[in-house]
């Protein structure tokens, strides 16, 4: 996809992997509505801001029907992004903490791209990226109910791709291992460091995917750091 002039609905901006995305987009020349509880502390001409819950479909729908409106109803772009995750043996994890990181991570990627596909439908033409991680690829000990959600949304995505593939709409799924943002702030045993993935590296792997030929679909995109532990001491 050429990506000047296009449109991007990014979940989640206010920081992170989102916020480093947007502000790729934005250089690229993409027109980008963010969505998410906490406004950007950074502006463009081409960024407008949706404050909204994820978990909320209602709220949702009327955001997006807003974005879309001052869009002549074109979106080629829709970025899952926004996620949370709590760190923890599975008795020590909460019942809120469950329904927030299925709610977010599960929910908010099936509302978000079931309102866009209609419109990407309408165009045949578009692309879905939804962020899972390693932990949707295979399970950790403490992280049981964060990876369910990762797992969950590799399937949910895994079927949509041969759902819409004729229908000109790529769906890729990103893993990402550990990347250096504030996602471990509800997991007091990991402090980001420096050996982790950078959102910024992260950001750039997803505009190159997006970049790709229109017959070239990246469908699944596992990334981690070379050396998580930093480098061997001799
Ligand atoms: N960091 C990692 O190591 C890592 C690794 C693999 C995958 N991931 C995934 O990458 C994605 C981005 O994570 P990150 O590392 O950038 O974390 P982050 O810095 O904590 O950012 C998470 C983003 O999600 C948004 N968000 C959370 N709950 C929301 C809700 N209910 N409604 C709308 N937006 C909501 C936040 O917006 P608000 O500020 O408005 O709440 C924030 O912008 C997540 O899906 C995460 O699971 C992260």
């Amino acid at each position: 996809m050429q990506l000047e002039g296009k449109k991007a609905i990014i979940t989640g901006i206010s920081k992170g992997i989102g916020k480093a995305l947007a502000l790729g987009l934005l250089e690229k020349g993409v027109s980008v509505a963010g969505i998410g509880m906490t406004a950007p502390d950074y502006q463009h001409e081409n960024l407008q801001f949706m404050a909204c819950d994820v978990r909320n479909f209602q709220a949702l729908d009327s955001a997006m029907q807003q974005i879309l409106s001052g869009w002549n109803n074109e979106v080629h772009i829709l970025i899952n992004n926004a996620g949370l995750g709590y760190f923890g043996k599975m008795e020590d994890i909460s019942l809120e903490q469950f329904d927030e990181m299925m709610q977010v991570n599960v929910n908010g990627v099936f509302y978000a791209s079931k309102l866009v596909l209609p419109h990407m439908k309408k165009q045949q033409y578009g692309h879905i990226i939804t962020i899972s991680s390693t932990a949707g690829l295979e399970a950790y000990p403490e992280v049981g109910v964060y990876c369910a959600t990762k797992f969950a949304v590799k399937a949910m995505m895994g079927s949509l791709y041969q759902e819409v593939r004729y229908d000109g709409i790529k769906v890729t799924t990103l893993y990402p291992g550990s990347v250096k943002t504030d996602f471990f702030r509800n997991s007091p045993g990991i402090k980001p460091h420096d050996y982790m993935l950078m959102p910024e590296d992260v950001a750039t792997a997803m505009i190159q995917v997006l970049e790709t030929p229109d017959n070239y679909h990246v469908v699944n995109y596992e990334v981690r750091p070379l050396m998580p532990k930093g480098p061997k001491v001799k």
